[in-house]
């Protein structure tokens, strides 16, 4: 469990918030909607390397939010440690949306950790989560940083989906959750390119993996269990189930073992996660798919095909993205009860990303959270505050229905 940490530290910060990548696909979305929900108080600045390109979305983000008249431009290099620092020490809270971030974001968070600097990112790498743990978890318990990855749709709405579910059951015995995912998305560049930098690289990610079990201390009062089980009919969501082995069962069993109170999610919490399939037909087809497809980009040459199928910068259109929604049921039960929730939203990858990244900065920038440092997940840092905020701005988080 992380120290106390008081989050109103850090006045005396120039900026609030401080948005890294704006000049991508992303960082575009996000600076928009951060320009445009800012508190009238609130002060941001754009963080990049070319500053032409910095001016250029700056200048669109103050012709289209009249609300803001200034927003600060910041020199930085995810190559040059020492102008992230300087990007560090000038905000209270660092969005970064700068990836594949195994490959650019480590001097980031480190500069972050010692700064005692709120971080938020998009990352749905294993790897860099489990060795950004390993490096900076105890500094940032010291320096009172808050370091908080996967604020995008890996693992927003899994993870404050889940703790939605569990909290409408009994807190006090075990309890057990699915969640199933739906989806019409495609994706960006960098997306693309950071799915295939991680699954390139499946023995380091093994690796950090145990290297964090054996460092990460264990608390006494409960216990986290991810299940990964065969695909199957599931009569709650009507759908046939095909185990995901993304980060986010991984981010929601870290939460239940973190939560400030272990009654959130029971002393013994078992989670398995799933996309959803209308039609037993598809099953086969998308199993075989996903081996084929991870073994395939282990060869350099196919990876290199596949990266070239969308440039950096890249991503799906106004008019795709406003056609794309997803839906993430959660099926949880405790003590012979049932609970059937659902969170919903937009499109997931992009439009709904950018929103949940910036609420999740302002949140740990303006809201009462938990007085909590070190590496935390979204539901520990700032649980129902987020769900709050999210709800707010169009997201559903919602009860379907309960049996006993
Ligand atoms: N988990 C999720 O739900 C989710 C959803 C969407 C995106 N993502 C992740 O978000 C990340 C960004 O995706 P994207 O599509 O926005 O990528 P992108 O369009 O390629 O943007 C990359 C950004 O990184 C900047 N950059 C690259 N190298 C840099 C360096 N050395 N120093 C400083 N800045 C540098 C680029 O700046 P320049 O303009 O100067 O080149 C650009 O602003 C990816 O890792 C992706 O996986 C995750």
């Amino acid at each position: 469990m992380s120290e106390t940490h008081d989050h109103r530290s850090n006045p005396e910060r120039p900026f609030d918030v401080v948005l890294f990548g704006a000049t991508g696909f992303a960082g575009g979305l996000t600076a928009d909607y951060l320009a445009g929900h800012l508190p009238e108080s609130g002060r941001m600045a754009l963080a990049g390397r070319n500053h032409g390109k910095l001016e250029a979305v700056r200048d669109r983000l103050i012709s289209d939010s009249p609300s803001i008249s200034d927003i600060g431009l910041l020199h930085a290099d995810s190559t040059d440690p020492t102008s992230l620092r300087e990007v560090a020490r000038s905000a209270k809270v660092v969005i970064t949306t700068v990836g594949p971030y195994l490959e650019y974001g480590a001097d980031l968070v480190a500069a972050c950790a010692e700064e005692g600097t709120d971080y938020v990112d998009l990352t749905g790498e294993p790897e860099f989560v489990d060795r950004m743990f390993l490096e900076n978890d105890a500094t940032a318990r010291k320096t009172g940083a808050r370091l908080v990855h996967a604020c995008g749709f890996d693992s927003i709405p899994h993870d404050l989906g889940a703790l939605y579910t569990a909290r409408q059951l009994p807190g006090d015995v075990p309890m057990q959750v699915r969640g199933v995912v739906r989806t019409n998305a495609s994706l960006s560049g960098g997306t693309l390119h950071s799915g295939l930098k991680q699954l390139s690289r499946l023995r380091p990610m093994w690796q950090a993996a145990s290297e964090r079990r054996k460092a990460e201390s264990r608390p006494s009062d409960r216990r986290a269990r991810l299940a990964v089980g065969l695909p199957q009919r599931d009569r709650v969501t009507g759908t046939w189930l095909i185990p995901l082995p993304t980060i986010d069962g991984q981010i929601v069993t870290r939460s239940a073992l973190t939560a400030p109170s272990a009654d959130d999610y029971g002393p013994e919490f078992t989670y398995s996660h799933n996309a959803g399939a209308k039609k037993f037909r598809t099953v086969p087809a998308s199993v075989l798919g996903f081996v084929l497809g991870i073994a395939a980009v282990q060869i350099p040459l196919v990876r290199r095909a596949v990266a070239q199928r969308i440039a950096a910068g890249d991503g799906p259109s106004q008019e795709r993205r406003d056609r794309t929604w997803f839906t993430v049921e959660f099926v949880g039960s405790a003590a012979g009860k049932t609970v059937h929730t659902r969170v919903s939203g937009g499109d997931p990858g992009y439009t709904e990303t950018a929103k949940m990244l910036a609420e999740s900065a302002l949140s740990l920038a303006f809201d009462d959270n938990p007085r909590l440092a070190g590496q935390l997940t979204t539901a520990t840092a700032m649980g129902e505050n987020l769900i709050d905020r999210l709800t707010a701005a169009g997201l559903t988080f919602e009860v379907l229905g309960y049996s006993v």
